[in-house]
């Protein structure tokens, strides 16, 4: 049970809510206005507070602030007869922990008085991460401890003092783009700039000119000389993201100047030379596309002098826990949120859950979830409803389930995403009719 204090003008709500909270178990303070409602508040201890936003003598959103600066625990509910969505923000960016409108519902209020003293008694029971170490707010940290992750940190070790180029073979949101900044800002061209280029951005002809740039009028509308990536690199690091996307023509132009470290700008007829060390990347298996014959084999062999293969997140669960602290401090730091605490269960739900987009998915995640936590505790019930809400599968992994309910899943989402058009969701999943309308019987499937 908790201590509460009410601060409202109105008698008959500080009455009502009064009698209301007292029978639930609760020692109940009030105030009719905002100076005696805050003196309260300084000078003893309350779990909750239920704070009017309209005072006679302050708004209740610079009291807010004022108690929010006493560092105190209480969790405060606003209440108000303003529906606007300004007031709601404000008041949640100033740290309100919950927002209720007028007509008071009892029950809004007894279920938000609830939810807070469970966060303050998970929060009590919660310990805190360890403060981060200076090191951890540079942006170019690699976290990992797993066997996987200290062979790449070994590989990159050997490939800073080098100025060899480098591959990188890994699933969406590894980390690669990370891991060629780290070889970069590690290596003895550091000063030199770290320039990227997205092979699969850019189409035709333009692609040529972005990575050798151009003379002045070698094609309409190329009003002035321009530098291309490569020469903007000059002796540091070319990044080129997506590598098995750069059609075949680029690639036998790129070939030429790793065989040559020449090249000439587009509509030009000087040779220019350049050092930069080119650091390729691609999600697919680059092997099986110069197998089918769509990436050049010696520009593949060229590329792949140095290969670095970056693990799936679920090969390297034990980095998870890691990863997660260290989004968590990085999040906090650039929100202003101050998320320190994770309520049991919250890891586990991180660790087993299936990350598609990997590292990246993770990181996305926890900065949702931050967004939307009220107060230091990241609760179980929050990452549920946000995986949920993510429209995926159940997190136990589907050979948990039995063929007919992920059937019947997949059938279900089918419906609803086509709007319960039959005919088009029998076409996705590849059925007839007839077969369709027996599934959603046999099933018992009804629309949302
Ligand atoms: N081991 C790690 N430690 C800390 N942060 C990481 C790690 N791996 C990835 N990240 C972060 O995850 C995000 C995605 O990483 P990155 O952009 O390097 O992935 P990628 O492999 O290049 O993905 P894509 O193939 O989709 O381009 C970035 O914000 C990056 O900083
Ligand atoms: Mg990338």
């Amino acid at each position: 049970m908790a201590r509460i204090l009410v601060i409202d003008d109105e008698p008959s709500i500080l009455e009502s809510l009064n009698m209301f909270l007292t029978e639930k178990g609760h020692t109940v303070f009030t105030a009719q206005t905002g100076a005696t409602g805050l003196d309260l508040f300084t000078k003893k201890i309350f779990q909750v507070v239920i704070m009017d936003i309209r005072l006679p003598d302050f708004n209740g959103l610079d009291i807010l602030q004022t108690m929010i600066k006493q560092k105190k625990t209480s969790k405060i509910i606003m209440i108000t007869a303003f529906q606007d969505m300004e007031t709601t923000i404000a008041a949640i960016k100033r740290g309100a922990f919950d927002y209720i409108h007028k007509p008071l519902d009892v029950n809004k209020i007894e279920k938000a008085v609830n939810r807070a003293i469970n966060i303050l008694e998970i929060d009590r029971e919660t310990p805190s991460l360890e403060p981060a170490k200076e090191t951890s707010a540079n942006p170019w940290v690699i976290i990992g401890k797993s066997e996987k992750m200290r062979k790449i940190f070994k590989m990159m070790g050997l490939v800073c003092t080098s100025h060899v180029n480098v591959l990188l073979q890994g699933e969406t949101g590894t980390g690669k783009e990370l891991i060629a900044r780290v070889i970069h800002l590690n290596s003895s061209f550091k000063e030199d700039p770290f320039v990227v280029f997205d092979c699969s951005a850019v189409v035709g002809s333009l692609l040529e000119s972005e990575l050798f740039g151009h003379e002045k009028g070698a094609f309409t509308g190329a009003d002035a000389t321009t530098r291309g990536k490569i020469e903007q690199a000059g002796n540091g690091t070319l990044f080129l993201d997506e590598i098995a996307q750069l059609p075949l023509s680029i690639q036998g132009n790129l070939l030429g100047f790793l065989q040559r470290r020449e090249y000439t700008r587009v509509g030009g007829s000087r040779t220019l030379k350049s050092r930069c060390r080119i650091i390729a990347a691609c999600n697919c298996d680059l092997a099986g596309k110069v197998d089918k014959g769509l990436f050049k084999e010696d520009l593949f062999y060229r590329l792949k002098v140095f290969m670095i293969e970056v693990p799936p997140l679920k090969e390297r669960l034990m980095d998870t826990p890691l990863l997660v602290e260290h989004f968590l401090r990085k999040i906090n730091r650039e929100l202003g949120t101050m998320v320190t605490k994770l309520q049991d269960g919250v890891m586990e739900i991180l660790v087993n859950h299936t990350w598609k987009g990997n590292v990246r998915e993770l990181e996305n995640t926890i900065a949702q979830a931050l967004v939307g936590c009220r107060g230091n505790v990241l609760l179980k019930d929050d990452i549920d409803k946000l995986l949920n809400m993510k429209n995926r599968l159940p997190q136990m992994g589907l050979e948990s389930y039995s063929l007919a309910h992920v059937e019947k899943i997949h059938i279900t989402r089918t419906l609803s995403q086509l709007q319960w058009n039959k005919t088009k969701a029998a076409g996705r999943l590849g059925i007839t009719l007839p077969t369709l309308r027996s599934k959603i019987r046999k099933y018992k499937i009804k629309p949302a």
